[in-house]
């Protein structure tokens, strides 16, 4: 495999492969071993053309922990602003020798697309509401350093599903690693398609909580969406917001999870999102050694190739 493109191109022994090698990586750092020399000869280019604060920061921390020469690209103060297309952007940087390219994308199958026209590798940093393969990596891994394994897991992933790449490749991850998972939010940022992936809805929050393992609390992606899918945020958060009250309820203490940026107030309360339940701020922290993970196993082929 020369990309990441999205969850549902990997295996189950892929995803078991990049959790053991983030295994390492993660004990590294622990031992405050903050770089490793690994890929001293490969250069990375991250191509963001939608904001990002956690999966820009973690991947070029990752790089450079693995002491990859790095370059950042920000569609905002680029010559995509002049109307540059994106395979013209691309070839433009990869004609400087880049290996890699980690790419934030707002149209869907951006990644598939520029693996078709261009050599180098590519890893899918999230392409509009399609997927986020590292982030559901990290999810998934968060999962079973808390729980101790993925397999049997009760996860529910609960919002706005329609507009979510981080609830489709959740959903991928999920299933292949053996777990079970329901989504749950109103009827209008449910789609359609989600029964067929063997996915239970469930259209009642208490019930979904009270089912659970797992809650992965997902943002209402205002961005994507027209004013028409659902009435207020007030409604929102009344039906499908976590409280502390709520949280305190439940006959079994669930973990807490959310991808972020988090609207507190909004899909949980400040109390849930930094109560002890919630390791929101661990899957931030193992996105690094995730990301490591990823692009040292990438690399490791295109070394191989080119030797
Ligand atoms: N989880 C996530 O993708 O966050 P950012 O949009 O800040 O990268």
């Amino acid at each position: 495999v020369k990309h990441l493109l999205g969850i549902k191109y990997l295996t189950q022994a892929d995803i078991h492969l990049i959790f053991e090698t983030a295994d390492h990586f993660k004990e590294v750092i622990n031992r405050s071993i903050k770089k490793v020399p690994s890929l001293r000869d490969i250069t990375i280019a991250n191509l963001f053309f939608e904001n990002s604060t956690r999966t820009r920061l973690s991947f070029e921390l990752a790089e450079k922990r693995l002491s990859a020469d790095v370059v950042n690209f920000s569609a905002s103060s680029s010559s995509v602003k002049k109307g540059e297309t994106l395979i013209d952007t691309v070839n433009n940087i990869l004609s400087m020798k880049v290996d890699m390219v980690v790419m934030r994308h707002p149209n869907p199958g951006a990644g598939v697309f520029l693996s078709q026209h261009i050599n180098a590798s590519i890893i899918n940093a999230g392409d509009g509401a399609h997927e986020h393969p590292t982030q559901a990596l990290l999810d998934c891994y968060s999962i079973r350093e808390k729980l101790g394994d993925v397999a049997g897991k009760k996860v529910v992933i609960v919002g706005d599903i329609l507009h979510s790449r981080v609830a489709l490749s959740n959903i991928f991850a999920l299933q292949l690693l053996g777990a079970k998972v329901k989504v749950c939010g109103p009827k209008t940022l449910i789609p359609k398609y989600i029964e067929k992936l063997g996915v239970e809805v469930e259209g009642n929050l208490q019930e979904a909580l009270e089912w659970c393992d797992v809650a992965n609390m997902l943002r209402v992606q205002n961005e994507r969406m027209d004013i028409s899918y659902f009435p207020s945020i007030r409604e929102y958060s009344q039906q499908y917001g976590v409280n502390k009250t709520l949280l305190d309820s439940l006959k079994n203490e669930i973990v807490i999870m959310h991808p972020g940026p988090i609207n507190r107030g909004v899909e949980i309360t400040s109390d849930v999102a930094d109560s002890k339940q919630s390791i929101i701020l661990h899957q931030v922290e193992n996105g690094v050694a995730i990301r490591m993970a990823v692009i040292y196993l990438l690399a490791s082929k295109i070394k191989h190739h080119e030797s």
